[in-house]
């Protein structure tokens, strides 16, 4: 374990880029300090989605987030995969890259899906090792995300929050902490979502995601497709309270508003970020 943590200064609010907003980017340069872009969608030899790219890199910076890193997988490491997304990386200089802790498929079938792990030693081992081998791939660190679960492992003997820190901790890697994923979590395996947030060391969240869901009575579903809830604002705003102030962004993938819709949204993120972290001062 490295004693060093290296979160950057944060780059304040941003918002995922897509596609339905890239010419009202360009035009109106909207008050977002940055954009977050989903790396498998660049991963091309040309075309529309590289050059809208290209000229939002000229105006913002970016970070990147991928969803098929498989961290936790027992297949090999997909080595083409990564050797596309330097390509990427240097083509986008981002502040950061990203994926989530989780497993996507085995033995070459992909799930199309981000799939929880054990929490158990043996997947802490291996998922550190595997880290550990993709930092060192592309000469940097990564950040984590954790993701929201719907179903859980007989095998665990830890709580998620322990699972991550100790991989974070073993890795010397970063988190980006979803606080929407705690949350949906939290109701679905009947947690508090604050001895989550207690269990995740402070000094290496480097991101924030937020979002919104769906709640079908029973289960809530990670839709990104609603506007933030109550909650999910009470839980970010102990976030701000326990990790500072850490870079932020609001995900929305399905049922996209008007940007500036978003840019409204965030506004409230702002606010709520200044505040939390006043009163804790
Ligand atoms: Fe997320």
């Amino acid at each position: 374990m490295s004693g060093e943590i290296s979160t950057q200064p944060s780059l304040g609010f941003g918002l995922g880029l897509r596609v339905d907003h890239y010419e009202q980017v360009l035009r109106d340069r909207p008050k977002v300090d940055w954009f977050e872009v989903l790396s498998e969608n660049y991963m091309v030899d040309g075309g529309k989605a590289l050059y809208y790219l290209d000229r939002v890199r000229e105006n913002y910076p970016l970070v990147m987030h991928g969803v098929s890193m498989s961290i936790g997988s027992t297949a090999p490491l997909d080595t083409d995969y990564l050797d596309r997304l330097q390509q990427l990386i240097e083509r986008v200089e981002p502040e950061w890259v990203s994926d989530h802790l989780c497993w996507t498929g085995v033995a070459g079938q992909n799930l199309h899906d981000l799939m929880p792990l054990p929490y158990t030693e043996e997947a802490i081992a291996h998922v550190v090792d595997r880290v550990l081998r993709v930092q060192d791939y592309l000469g940097r660190q990564i950040l984590l995300e954790n993701v929201s679960s719907y179903v859980t492992y007989t095998t665990s003997q830890i709580p998620e929050w322990e699972f991550l820190r100790e991989i974070a901790e073993r890795a010397d890697c970063l988190l980006l902490l979803d606080v929407n994923n705690i949350y949906v979590s939290s109701h679905n395996h009947a947690f508090d979502p604050l001895d989550y947030l207690d269990g995740v060391p402070v000094g290496r969240v480097q991101q924030i995601h937020l979002a919104g869901h769906s709640h079908d009575g029973h289960l809530i579903i990670d839709t990104h497709d609603h506007p933030i809830v109550d909650p999910v604002w009470a839980l970010y705003s102990a976030a701000v309270t326990r990790f500072g102030d850490v870079a932020t962004m609001i995900e929305r993938d399905d049922n996209i508003p008007p940007l500036v819709d978003l840019v409204d949204e965030l506004e409230v993120a702002r606010a709520l970020a200044r505040q939390s972290r006043a009163h804790a001062a």
